[in-house]
């Protein structure tokens, strides 16, 4: 197999991401054979579960979305469940005593994984008693990984990581940002890198503007109390949004390491022209869905959904423009855009390339489309490339727009896959180029911090866009002072 002996331990095992994307991943490895035959999961929750009741629940995660799921008793035969409680030393002493029996049991070396796939608030709790409770008192390494959100702010971030680096070294902490995961999205650095025709052009001189949209058509759905004290600026932009601008962005790593490629991105983020907060109304624009009617139904605004106040401030929609004052970048806008309760489900870069110094094909009243470079980070995968050919079979020399396609998803039998997947398997092999490193989300959470603090400072005009649009007539003011739109690409 691919991937060392390991214990791995799901806090929040009963939860949401255990059951919809941890479990369905580690089958994924496992049937690859990329998981080695010596591992074993423990599941950590509240609940009075046992070990028959948390292989079922495994099973049954499974089999939702693989339906010849081959040697399922085998693969949940290596769960336990461990009931715990999450600030009680006894209870840390009941899951040591549990994970150095399936040590020797499995041969697993003293390997530890802790995932903590639960509510925030424990991050530090938790991993302060796996060190003075003695989890981390073996012989193997011992790697956190995280979810997001990782801090509410810059303060409460810095509280977090110092806390858990008393316990882990930076080495050691997987932070996640499942957009580093995606295919596509990590195709960004290889179509950049390992192609001679768009390195060149990839800076100032040659590119107008990029536009980084992530929509989506759902609500918020069950979690209104979590986004109430978010927001999409910090549920997404803090974390995905500026990932993508990071990876855009960077100079050519001088290899492929994660310290040298991290190294590059935190310098993107060090270079974000920061935003005075009496600017903030320039740069950026915030939404907030109302509701709308769709097939004779209503759709309930935002304001109106479960655990949110019906006054609610809290931003459903992000536009931005950022500039990165560097040399590459001077003077190039990245415009960004995200939002719940949008059209469609669906991620896009989008760089548009300046026009050519003279248009000699300005017949009749056409102008020339400029060249656009599109990545469809989902649910499509690929690459368009736009450009301008003649007309064909026209007298006059016409021109006319064509598409270069690739898709990702053509790939014949190809299952791409899901992100926690690759992110899981890296984690096993001690790879942590597609996790944040500190520096980073230290840097995201000051950029982003500013606006923040304008924004709950100041009552919105909410709702300002309807349920099922793409946000706010703003939005289009953003790009339009500049002399450009977002390009309406299907
Ligand atoms: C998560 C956010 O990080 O990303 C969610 O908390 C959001 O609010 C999700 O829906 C989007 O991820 P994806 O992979 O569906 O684009």
């Amino acid at each position: 197999s691919e991937t060392p002996a390991s214990l791995i331990m799901i806090f929040g095992a009963t939860g949401d991401l255990a059951k919809r994307k941890l479990y369905p991943s580690l089958y994924h490895l496992f049937r690859k054979g990329k998981l080695a035959e010596h591992f074993a999961v423990i599941g950590v929750a509240r609940r009075p579960w046992s070990n028959e009741v948390l292989r079922e629940h495994v099973k049954d995660s499974v089999l939702t979305s693989i339906k010849d799921a081959e040697n399922i008793e085998e693969f949940i035969s290596h769960f336990y469940y461990q009931p715990h409680d999450v600030s009680d030393t006894d209870s840390y002493i009941e899951l040591k005593k549990l994970a150095n029996e399936l040590d020797s049991k499995y041969s697993l070396q003293g390997n530890r994984i802790f995932y903590l796939a639960m509510a925030p608030e424990f991050f530090g709790t938790i991993a302060e008693h796996l060190k003075t409770d003695g989890l981390t008192d073996t012989n193997g390494f011992h790697r956190l990984v995280i979810e997001k959100p990782f801090g509410h702010d810059l303060e409460s971030a810095i509280q977090l990581n110092n806390r858990i680096r008393k316990v882990f070294s930076e080495n050691d902490i997987y932070r996640i940002d499942h957009y580093l995961g995606k295919e596509m999205v990590q195709n960004i650095e290889v179509i950049r890198f390992a192609n001679a025709i768009f390195e060149p052009l990839w800076n100032s001189r040659f590119i107008s503007n990029i536009q980084i949209t992530s929509s989506e058509m759902l609500g918020v759905e069950e979690r209104g109390g979590y986004y109430e004290t978010s927001g999409a600026l910090r549920d997404m932009v803090q974390n995905h949004m500026l990932q993508m601008v990071a990876l855009l962005a960077m100079e050519p790593p001088i290899r492929l390491t994660p310290k040298e490629i991290r190294s590059e991105k935190v310098k993107v983020l060090g270079a974000l022209r920061s935003i005075k907060v009496e600017e903030v109304k320039q740069y950026f624009v915030r939404g907030q869905y109302g509701p709308s009617t769709e097939n004779g139904e209503h759709v309930p605004g935002y304001r109106e959904e479960v655990n949110v106040n019906p006054e609610s401030n809290t931003d459903t929609y992000v536009a931005g423009k950022l500039m990165i004052d560097n040399f590459r970048w001077a003077g190039v806008p990245f415009y960004i855009r995200t939002g719940k309760r949008m059209t469609e489900k669906s991620t896009k870069i989008i760089i548009q390339f300046k026009d050519v110094p003279m248009n000699l094909y300005y017949s009749s009243d056409k102008k020339l489309a400029p060249n656009l470079l599109v990545i469809h980070i989902q649910p499509e995968e690929g690459i368009t490339l736009h450009l301008n050919a003649k007309e064909s079979g026209g007298q006059m020399m016409e021109t006319t727009p064509v598409k270069l396609n690739f898709s990702n998803n053509d790939i014949a039998g190809l299952n791409t896959p899901e992100a926690y997947e690759k992110l899981l398997f890296d984690c096993l092999r001690g790879d942590a180029t597609n996790f944040t490193h500190w520096d980073e989300v230290a840097l995201s959470w000051n950029f982003v911090d500013k606006i923040s603090t304008y924004w709950e400072n100041e009552k919105a005009e909410f709702p300002n866009y309807a349920a099922g649009t793409m946000g706010p007539k703003d939005a289009d003011e953003l790009l339009k002072q500049d002399g450009f739109f977002w390009w309406p690409i299907a």
